[in-house]
């Protein structure tokens, strides 16, 4: 589903091109907005967590006992950066109902376009799991960076950062800061324009999700 290079999977699939198409209108409401939001992440989530490691458990059918996968190590940890990744975190619990969830609450300074961190708590054992950050939009890259600054300075190791839509400004910056975690995007866009807004975008995805403005 994803083109691979290096630490940067950008997604080739039609579904999603197609949902993304739909977040882009303007006409596209809050209520569908949202629900498409967490369909992409759901779909993006499944393929970016197809290396999670598993081991050999034993079960018994009710035919015999076997040995079969399933998910090793602590729980994953879903880190939405506030607010829009918000709206993706259902579609990966979707996938891994268990898993833990921190928050990382950060805007960007209007003018400065610098991101501007507020809060931050993340599952214990941070170090120990694998560490999906969420976020629909990756424009200048300062928000991710930052945030996976925060991740690991509490110890997080293993780490995939998922957007929705990226700009080619932003997934430079984010690669060159972090160049061990995986970097997984729905559609790379053209450009940013003098606001940092990605071209073309789909405009302040937390207001769209929110329904805020
Ligand atoms: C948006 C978006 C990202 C950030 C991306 O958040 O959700 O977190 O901008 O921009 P960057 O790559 O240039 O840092 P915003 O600052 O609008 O905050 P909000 O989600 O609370 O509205
Ligand atoms: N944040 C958004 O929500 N949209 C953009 O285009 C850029 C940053």
């Amino acid at each position: 589903m994803f083109e691979n290079e290096t630490n940067i999977f950008i997604c080739k699939h039609p579904l999603i091109k197609h949902k993304i198409s739909y977040l882009r209108d303007k006409n596209t409401g809050t209520n569908e907005f949202r629900k498409l939001v967490e369909e992409i992440a759901m779909l993006e989530g499944y393929d970016a967590l197809a290396d999670l490691p598993t081991e050999d458990v034993e079960i018994e059918t009710p035919i015999e006992k076997c040995m079969t996968p399933m998910v090793k190590g602590p729980k994953l940890a879903v880190v939405p950066i506030l607010r829009a990744g918000l709206g993706m975190v259902s579609g990966i619990l979707a996938l891994t109902p268990s898993a833990k969830v921190g928050h990382i609450g950060m805007y960007r300074n209007e003018e400065t376009h610098e991101p501007v961190p507020y809060y931050c708590k993340l599952p214990e054992k941070i170090d120990e799991r694998t560490i999906v950050v969420v976020d629909p939009m990756l424009a200048t890259g300062g928000s991710a960076v930052d945030a996976i600054d925060q991740i690991k300075k509490q110890g997080g190791k293993k780490i995939k950062f998922l957007c929705i839509i990226a700009a080619p400004e932003g997934v430079k910056k984010l690669h060159e800061k972090h160049p061990d975690v995986q970097i997984y995007i729905g559609n790379l866009d053209r450009e940013l324009n003098e606001n940092a807004y990605i071209c073309p975008g789909l405009g302040d995805a937390g207001d769209r999700i929110f329904g805020t403005k």
